[in-house]
């Protein structure tokens, strides 16, 4: 059985910039209540070309070259979406098209906000059990193309962005160590888009009620989130028989700073010990950890031997966290 872990990352985020000034011009909302209520100041919005898969194929680029392993090397792609360049085919196997990933398998994943966990775990798998060598995983979110820029709740929230991982086999004590994953659909509506799928097929009527729009009911979805990260992330180290001060670096999902605090907070964390990068980049939903993980490789933050926890939830809802060894 071979030991999984993390061999390249790399992100694409789009140049536009939206601060909560921005924002300010489109809705009734404020820049102090944006930063109180969520620690955003800005976001990125994709450009009118840009698409999920070509900053998905940016991103994958990148990781693959600071794997150092070729794009034909890969046995499976991976993409985390809900916001995908459409409907069929998948967009992994577009991105798999653009990156020349001849012969592999690829695609799609839809777990939302823990989906880049939810396809580590799957990737995990593949490699522990040796079906795959190497598998590149990406969380790609443009939810931008998703929201109501007369909807308060949800457009001052989510931002663009998409980050990739290669995975392979590593040498312990490197790799992942645990995960734990679940989903309750009982609160599916807390956070969806009616219409475009066969419940709702897109109709000028739709359109009209703008039902292909991200809905979220925010307040609700906070309480079960606090709840679940906690409880994830206790049975994910429980698990692998690790403390909560044992943990280097923890990466939860860029949700809300509140949300990231109260998490803090209940497992007793030390502040530094805590990657946000909220302010700058908002919820990018999927693509939110990745980012994240990125940011820390790059900068130097996560070093070899380092324990990492990624917590995540979002809709479904779904929630999961993952343990691993740098
Ligand atoms: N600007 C100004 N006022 C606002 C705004 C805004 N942008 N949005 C809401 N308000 C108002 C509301 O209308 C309400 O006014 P009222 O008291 O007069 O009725 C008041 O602010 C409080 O509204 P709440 O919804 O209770 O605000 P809350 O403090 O809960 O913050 C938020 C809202 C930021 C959405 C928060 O609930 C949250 O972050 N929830 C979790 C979201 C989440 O985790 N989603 C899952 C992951 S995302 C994914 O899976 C794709």
């Amino acid at each position: 059985m071979s030991v999984a872990g993390v061999l390249g990352t790399g992100s694409a985020l789009p140049e536009k910039v939206i601060s909560n000034a921005d924002l300010e011009k489109l809705v009734d909302t404020s820049d102090q209540w944006i930063t109180e209520r969520t620690g955003i100041r800005e976001r990125r919005q994709a450009a009118p070309h840009e698409t999920t898969s070509t900053l998905s194929t940016l991103a994958s680029r990148r990781a693959l070259e600071r794997a150092g392993i070729k794009a034909t090397d890969l046995d499976l792609i991976i993409c985390s979406t809900i916001s995908p360049d459409m409907p069929l085919p998948s967009t992994a196997s577009l991105i798999q098209r653009e990156l020349g990933a001849h012969g592999c398998c690829a695609f799609d994943l839809a777990a939302a906000c823990s989906g880049f966990l939810f396809g580590m775990t799957v990737a995990e798998q593949f490699i522990r059990t040796g079906a795959s060598k190497y598998v590149l995983v990406i969380g790609a979110e443009l939810l931008s193309r998703y929201l109501d820029y007369k909807d308060r709740a949800t457009c001052v929230i989510f931002g663009d962005g998409v980050a990739a991982a290669v995975f392979g086999p590593v040498d312990p004590p490197s790799g992942i160590l645990g995960h734990e994953l679940h989903t309750e659909g009982q609160y599916a509506e807390h956070l969806f888009i009616p219409a475009g799928g066969t419940a709702l097929p897109a109709s000028c009527q739709t359109v009209e009620k703008g039902a292909h729009f991200i809905k979220m009911r925010g307040n609700e979805l906070f309480k079960v989130a606090v709840r679940s990260l906690e409880d994830v992330s206790r049975q994910v180290m429980k698990k692998a028989g690790v403390k909560p001060d044992d943990i280097d670096l923890f990466i939860p999902h860029q949700a809300n700073q509140r949300i990231t605090e109260a998490i803090r907070e209940r497992l007793g964390l030390r502040s530094e010990k805590v990657y946000s990068n909220i302010c700058r980049i908002g919820n990018t939903s999927s693509a939110s950890i990745p980012i994240c993980l990125d940011e820390c490789v790059q900068s130097g933050r996560l070093k070899r031997g380092n324990l990492v926890l990624m917590s995540a939830f979002g809709a479904g809802v779904t929630w999961g966290a993952v343990l691993m060894r740098w």
